[in-house]
């Protein structure tokens, strides 16, 4: 196996792989013989199936990755490991899976171990992406790179790759559908909305709710979006580890200082699933004027269900199969020499410098759609979601 070094595989993407979706899996298949005298001649490219032997079934990797989710918490990321470790095994690789429910000191010390236990990348989807410098400090000593999923880990130089869904983009779908959804080009208003984001310690929480409010915040300072609780800024916003019972609390005391007296509320954004189901939970208790349009992100069978009954008018698709497959995809060719595929190299700066990354696109699902989406895809099953 050969590996470069961060700092040589950052001078190596100026040349940007430019591609569409997030799709395309290397299916690896060229013996280990092959792969080195492709990668001595420069010959083997990122989106590139060998054609040779292209029977050949058995994997072709090797090397134990490590691969740090935050929690079981979540029906996403449950499905993220999943996903990572049959694909990693499928190419070949050991994996060492670790979940930290959602506790950054027992996140670090599974990075600690898989670094001194022989992982030789790690794939970390980091509880706070501020808290991993000093361990990666060892990783990066020991030429291990490091590929940021999901969550950028920031201020650390040992930070390969980021790979993740576009996080501006989902904020801005959840807007547009509010914007759609209210008409609020063509109709006088005022609606009320209120805004529920996600951990401040989560990077992505900042680019979900900035795109949503690029969107909204004109419709606001127009007077034609009232936001009754006055609460705007991202730090008042935001909700400690994405938990629906702090969503659910805050909505609470908002609803019984703005909404009691039967003023409508027209709108929730929320940036994902778990801070919706705390809206929603807090609106069946609390609120009893007409539903408002409530949005989320990652599709989960709670919040579907939720979405199928009207009480959560929609979510953004993030397929976590396509995610697990791109990060695999850019695991074999870091452990081969090569540079991993990526698709910006201008958004995500760590506070060390820019990030290179691969973004997916998310989608938008509501009611009309999630057939389509969802079970026609294989995402869910039908009975799942009854
Ligand atoms: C992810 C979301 C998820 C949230 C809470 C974010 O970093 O991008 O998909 O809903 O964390 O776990």
């Amino acid at each position: 196996m050969k590996r470069k070094l961060p700092g040589v595989i950052l001078a190596g993407v100026l040349a940007v792989t430019l591609l569409a979706g997030c799709g395309s899996a290397v299916g690896t298949t060229a013996t280990e013989g092959e792969k080195q005298v492709k990668e001595e001649s420069g010959e083997i490219a990122k989106d590139e199936t060998p054609t040779e032997d292209s029977g050949q079934e058995e994997p072709q990797g090797g090397g134990k990755i490590g691969v740090a989710m935050p929690t079981k918490d979540l029906q996403r990321w449950n499905q993220d490991g999943t996903n990572m470790e049959a694909e990693l095994k499928e190419a070949g690789y050991e994996v060492d899976l670790q979940y930290a429910s959602n506790d950054i000191a027992t996140q670090v010390s599974q990075i600690e171990n898989m670094i001194n236990s022989g992982c030789e990348l790690l794939v970390i989807a980091s509880i706070d992406g501020d808290s991993l410098g000093t361990v990666l400090e060892m990783a990066k000593e020991k030429e291990i790179p490091v590929i940021a999923y999901d969550r950028l880990i920031m201020n650390s130089d040992a930070v390969s790759y980021y790979a993740t869904f576009d996080n501006y983009m989902v904020g801005s779908k959840q807007g547009e559908y509010i914007k759609t959804q209210l008409n609020l080009d063509a109709s006088d208003g005022p609606f009320n909305i209120e805004l529920v984001t996600g951990d401040p310690g989560d990077n992505n929480a900042r680019y979900f709710f900035g795109g949503a409010m690029d969107v909204l915040q004109p419709y606001i300072d127009s007077g034609k979006l009232v936001v009754k609780s006055g609460q705007t800024d991202f730090e008042t916003v935001a909700t400690a580890n994405w938990a629906s019972e702090a969503s659910q609390a805050r909505m609470d005391a908002i609803i019984s200082a703005n909404y009691a007296d039967g003023t409508k509320l027209d709108a929730v954004l929320c940036s994902n699933d778990s801070t919706a189901l705390g809206v929603v939970n807090s609106l069946e208790a609390n609120y009893t004027g007409d539903w408002p349009i409530i949005t989320g992100q990652d599709c989960d069978i709670a919040n579907v269900k939720n979405m199928i009954d009207g009480k959560q008018a929609m979510s953004i698709f993030k397929d976590t199969r396509t995610l697990a497959t791109k990060v695999v995809e850019m695991v074999d060719a870091i452990m081969q020499g090569s540079e991993a595929p990526v698709n910006d190299t201008t958004t995500y700066d760590n506070g060390t410098g820019v990030i290179p990354s691969y973004l997916c696109e998310p989608v938008f699902a509501d009611k009309d759609n999630y057939v389509e989406l969802l079970i026609d895809s294989g995402y869910y099953t039908e009975d799942q979601l009854k």
